[in-house]
């Protein structure tokens, strides 16, 4: 199979296209190298993605259209992975455009590119975001997504919405995925699981948020990479070709598109202090730990329903924290100074 993959220099993208070469899959690989963050770990994931000759790597921003369609004509891709994004809750109180060009013109230039170059299937990375101020838990893909609270996650639900367009227009069959807080070796320095490492070991005081009161459902990466290969297996049907086989009680197939939104969570929300005493355990030393209040844009908890993702793939992210934050501390130790 020939597969674009845009974001292959960041984390998640590194580890699919990985995945993906390995198994023999040709990967064309987009991605700006944005300085959101060290572009220097960026750079080294893409070096170990060059090892393989299948990889076909490209560098240029998704905002400019006529790259994008010129690497559809050249490389004819038969998946799509929309990874690309400007990603991070709170950076997008600081810096809103970069959610703008990135995620929503970005995201526009992919699906126009599809439009003129059908593809088997066009699969893209949303987040448990979309949930913003929802209480009801575990968050299911037919709860409303109305309330964002961060234009991050409006960003994202905006990229839904569209691709649900497209879907429908323009006969794409289409995948949007919901990830729950993606963690692991080569993970993002932005996040709270390496700052807590980066900081612990520096003996520096880490900021505990909402009191220790916040909880996240963590996906390790190689189970959130897993589900994408098999939900990449399984493109939505097209309305006229579904059979009267009973509905699942949740299901977000569209009554007029070939299209579905599914969470990628494995239904294990943690409180933020098991999560710290994890990464304490793994580093053989106690943080310090400053009380902070909830800051803006952050949400006190993530819960995913994994039951969608279950009758579609027959598989949920099931590695505990105590499997996955000891591979990341290993890797962060061996590639971190
Ligand atoms: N990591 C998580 O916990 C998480 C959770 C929910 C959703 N997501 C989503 O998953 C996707 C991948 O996230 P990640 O953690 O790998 O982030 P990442 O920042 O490590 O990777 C994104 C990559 O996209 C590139 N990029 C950004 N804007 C671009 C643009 N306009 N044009 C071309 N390249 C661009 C960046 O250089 C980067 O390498 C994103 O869409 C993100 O919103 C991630």
């Amino acid at each position: 199979m020939r597969y674009l993959v845009t974001g292959t220099a960041g984390f998640i993208g590194f580890h699919l296209a990985r995945r993906l070469l390995r198994e023999g899959h040709e990967v064309v690989g987009i991605d700006g190298l944005t300085t959101y963050y060290d572009v220097l770990l960026k750079q080294r994931r893409l070096a170990i993605l060059q090892e393989f000759p299948g990889f076909s790597p490209y560098e240029f921003m998704l905002e400019d259209e006529a790259a994008v369609i010129r690497v559809f004509e050249e490389t004819k891709p038969e998946i799509v992975v929309h990874l690309a994004a400007q990603a991070g809750v709170r950076y997008s109180i600081e810096n809103p455009r970069a959610y703008i060009n990135a995620n929503v013109v970005g995201t526009f230039n992919v699906l126009e590119a599809c439009r003129f170059h059908p593809v088997k299937h066009l699969v893209l990375a949303s987040t448990s975001s979309a949930y913003g101020a929802n209480e009801k838990t575990p968050f299911e893909e037919t709860d409303k997504s109305i309330h964002p609270i961060t234009l991050y996650a409006a960003t994202k639900t905006s990229t839904e919405l569209m691709a649900h367009c497209y879907a429908h227009l323009f006969a794409i069959p289409t995948t949007a995925f919901r990830f729950f807080t993606v963690y692991g070796p080569w993970g993002r320095p932005d996040m709270a699981y390496y700052i807590f490492a980066r900081k612990i070991l520096a003996g520096e005081p880490i900021e505990i948020f909402n009191n220790g009161e916040s909880y996240r459902d963590f996906t390790y990466i190689d189970d959130l990479v897993e589900s994408i290969v098999r939900l990449v297996a399984a493109p939505p049907a097209f309305p006229a070709d579904r059979s009267g086989e009973p509905a699942p009680a949740i299901d977000t197939l569209s009554p007029v598109a070939p299209y579905r939104m599914v969470n990628i969570g494995g239904g294990h929300p943690v409180k933020l202090m098991d999560f710290v005493e994890e990464i304490e355990t793994a580093l053989g030393v106690t943080a310090q730990k400053v009380l902070k209040p909830l800051p803006p844009g952050d949400v006190v908890g993530t819960y995913a329903s994994a039951e969608l993702l279950q009758h579609v793939i027959g598989y949920k992210p099931d590695t505990p924290l105590s499997v996955g934050i000891p591979a990341f501390v290993e890797w962060y130790r061996a590639h971190v100074n």
